[in-house]
């Protein structure tokens, strides 16, 4: 069983996301690891299967790797889906040489200056990312492609991911070309370490409890995801502990964008990880969160709840951190979602009948989430279900 006090003191300390693969990308609204490390910890057991339907960075895909659970994700942002994968390849010391090879040995190429995909420059992909930082990392993105290695192209697009976070997200000045080619090596490095603290302790947790973990992530909605694994002919097994945070009722985080030089929106990690955005902010966030008060976000979200019942034990348990823009009006609804999609809350009571929640004060998080439509005095809470 969980225990809230201890929770809380998880949720509310100021400790920062680190260890193990979880800084290979800083995803919106991500986990702490120290909330689903012991989430997994209290309500599974080794060689259960986890699920995330909206998966986001993947905090809790390296959790449950990491403590011998096996897991199951999906999100329908592709940075989410690649930058989950990343967080669990064990990447080999060959691979780390192969790409500081690459992107050291750029800085000299003078034949290959790399080609940006037409469909990147057209469709405004890199519209306000500065044009050198565009010369810089176009020809590792050639050289890279040119290998036809997917674990080395795999890692260098992750290093290209991260540094370029840094090096563009939420900054008004872009650094230097020396100072991001600096950056990649350490980042190469950060990443090669992280993967193998994290594989080392998937391992040595895999033998101490005698099991085999697997995992998967895939691009698709929560709502999609059955259908999908049916239609590849695959055995749906149940997950005991499903433990998630989807978009935040009335509230404005950008899932899919970065921003550069004072506010100005930019979608160049999708040009990093070969990917296309979807449709907008709206799509990842349950429709637009200015009407996320009427109907679409909570049709939206029980479709999505109804689904995961279908995936969920009937002994297991639904845990979320959730957000709301206005709890006192947002959160009876969302419960009452819960309850038509066919959870009961396990919470206890005090003596007047009022249900005993663990709330999170969230600090101010990023410039997009601290507009008119931030979640009220920045409070999420946490909430625990089963299916009935
Ligand atoms: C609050 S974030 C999850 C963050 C995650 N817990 C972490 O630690 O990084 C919510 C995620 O839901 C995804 N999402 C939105 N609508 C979805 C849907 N219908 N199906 C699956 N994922 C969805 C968004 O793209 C976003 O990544």
């Amino acid at each position: 069983m969980i225990d809230a006090l201890r929770i809380s003191g998880i949720l509310n300390s100021n400790h920062v996301v680190s260890g193990l693969s979880h800084n290979l990308y800083r995803y919106p609204a991500r986990f702490s690891p120290r909330f689903v490390r012991e989430i997994i910890a209290s309500l599974s057991e080794p060689g259960d299967l986890v699920m995330d339907p909206f998966v986001g960075g993947g905090t809790s895909a390296v959790e449950a790797l990491s403590a011998g659970r096996s897991f199951l994700g999906c999100d329908i942002n592709p940075i989410a889906v690649f930058a989950s994968r990343a967080k669990l390849e064990a990447f080999s010391e060959s691979t780390l040489n192969k790409a500081l090879q690459i992107i050291s040995a750029k800085g000299e190429q003078t034949t290959c200056g790399g080609v940006i995909p037409k469909h990147y420059l057209k469709d405004g992909y890199l519209n306000n990312v500065p044009r050198r930082f565009q010369r810089l990392i176009a020809p590792i993105l050639t050289l890279t492609e040119e290998l036809e290695n997917q674990e080395v192209e795999l890692f260098i697009r992750s290093v290209l991911l991260k540094t370029s976070q840094w090096a563009l997200d939420c900054r008004e000045q872009t650094p230097t070309g020396r100072a991001i080619r600096k950056r990649f090596v350490e980042d190469a490095y950060a990443i090669f370490t992280g993967s193998q603290a994290f594989t080392e302790l998937r391992k040595s947790n895999a033998s101490r409890f005698g099991v085999d973990p697997k995992a998967e992530i895939h691009l698709s909605a929560a709502q999609e995801l059955p259908f999908k694994l049916l239609a590849t002919n695959r055995r749906l097994s149940k997950a005991k502990l499903i433990v998630t945070s989807p978009p935040y009722a009335g509230t404005h985080i950008v899932y899919h964008q970065w921003q550069i030089n004072s506010r100005r929106r930019t979608r160049v990690p999708f040009w990093l990880i070969n990917s296309l955005d979807g449709m907008g902010t709206p799509y990842y966030t349950f429709g637009d969160y200015r009407t996320h008060t009427r109907s679409k976000y909570f049709e939206e979200a029980l479709q999505a709840y109804s689904t995961m019942k279908s995936m969920l034990d009937p002994a297991g348990t639904l845990v979320q951190l959730v957000g709301f823009s206005n709890p006192r009006v947002h959160l009876p609804r969302y419960l009452e979602m819960l309850r038509v999609a066919g959870y009961e809350e396990v919470t206890d009571r005090d003596s007047l009948g009022r249900a005993q929640r663990v709330w999170r004060n969230v600090p101010n998080r990023r410039w997009y989430n601290n507009t008119v439509a931030s979640p009220a005095n920045g409070r999420e809470v946490m909430l625990i279900h089963r299916p009935v």
